[in-house]
């Protein structure tokens, strides 16, 4: 529990309002009792921050205060509900841009107050990590959770729900951030992401060699700062008309190396923890190529796999509710002092 959290002994079970604003996307969803997504609302501020090839902070949390209500509103309209029949609000808390966060938490709180019902505070890593069972709830525990967004590349051993034990993390860059640097490095649009995956479909993943970091035999940490400065030397190395002739093949053999040890390592880790089920989460997992890898290998390997819709990969607020969801179910609420917390692990 933590200092905000307080128990609840009764929460009558009923729909949830899940609201997430800790980066670039103000984002809000209903999930019903049984926790069927009856509506997912996002707005994207990628138009707001894509000349600066990066999230401008003071732009974002502006464009929260101005979206938020307009995308919670859809949010209970387009679930056919009634702000009456919302039965607990769940709130990303932290990790993400301060600035960003408190509004969210804020409209949570004062929502909460009005309505007269409880607030909940979860983790957007928490968050991540529950999208693995909205569309599939029968996907077992315990299991291995990839968490791959543009903060965190975490490998986890999750018992049960509450319960995860982390297994490995990037000691530098976390994979998205590999793929929004390295777009950025092929002068391609922000977030990189996408773009290299949208590039990389016509090139070939052979075609260079990049560096993959493994680190020492048995480590389930990743290191992908070594791959931005091996594509950063192989632009140099080459002049403007190879780097455009060659652009497909650079992000297809790019992205290869980051997608290969992303595979590699999640595999391991259910070899050495010995799980029989593994999900992979958060934006990099919309990634089309780790999604092959992934399928193909766990077909091979007679392995239970969860691969989140490519609507619940990348932030969303139905990944919150589903969250606070479990939050609720487990008597916790917050009190309504509750704040942001920008570095919540
Ligand atoms: O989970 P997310 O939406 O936000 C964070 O929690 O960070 O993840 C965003 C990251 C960005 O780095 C973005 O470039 C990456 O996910 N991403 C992708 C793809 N779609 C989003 N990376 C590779 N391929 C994609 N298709
Ligand atoms: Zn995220």
């Amino acid at each position: 529990m933590t200092p905000t959290e307080q128990s609840i002994s009764t929460w009558l079970p009923g729909p949830i309002l899940g609201i997430e604003t800790s980066c670039d996307e103000t984002a809000a969803s209903v999930l019903s009792e049984n926790g069927v997504v009856l509506s997912n609302i996002i707005t994207s501020q990628h138009a707001v921050h894509q000349r600066f090839g990066g999230v401008v902070p003071e732009l974002a949390s502006r464009a929260h205060i101005e979206s938020i209500e307009g995308v919670s509103t859809e949010a209970v309209n387009q679930a056919g509900l009634a702000w009456a029949d919302l039965t607990g609000i769940a709130v990303t808390q932290g990790p993400g841009l301060a600035g960003a966060l408190l509004v969210g938490v804020n409209y949570a709180k004062a929502l909460a107050y009005a309505l007269n019902i409880p607030v909940v505070g979860v983790s957007h890593l928490e968050g991540h990590i529950a999208s693995a069972w909205i569309q599939d709830s029968t996907f077992p525990m315990p299991c291995v959770v990839l968490v791959v967004s543009g903060g965190h590349t975490h490998l986890y051993y999750k018992e049960r729900i509450g319960h995860c034990r982390l297994l490995g993390a990037t000691r530098d860059d976390a994979a998205g951030e590999a793929f929004d640097k390295g777009a950025q490095l092929l002068s391609l649009e922000y977030p990189g992401g996408p773009a290299i995956d949208r590039l990389a479909r016509q090139g070939n993943p052979e075609a260079i060699a990049f560096p993959r970091s493994y680190l020492k035999k048995g480590s389930l940490d990743f290191s992908f700062s070594g791959l931005k400065t091996a594509l950063l030397y192989k632009l140099q190395a080459m002049n403007e008309l190879a780097r455009a002739s060659q652009a497909a093949d650079l992000a297809a053999s790019y992205q290869e190396a980051i997608v290969t040890v992303l595979v590699e390592k999640a595999f391991a880790a259910v070899r050495s923890s010995g799980a029989q089920a593994l999900a992979v989460v958060g934006g990099v997992s919309a990634n089309s190529r780790l999604r092959t890898l992934l399928q193909q290998r766990a077909a091979s390997e007679n392995l239970r796999l969860s691969l989140p819709p490519l609507a619940y990969c990348t932030d969303n607020a139905a990944m919150v509710a589903a969250a606070g969801k479990q939050a609720l179910r487990a008597g916790l609420c917050a009190a309504l002092d509750i704040d942001a917390q920008a570095s919540l692990a």
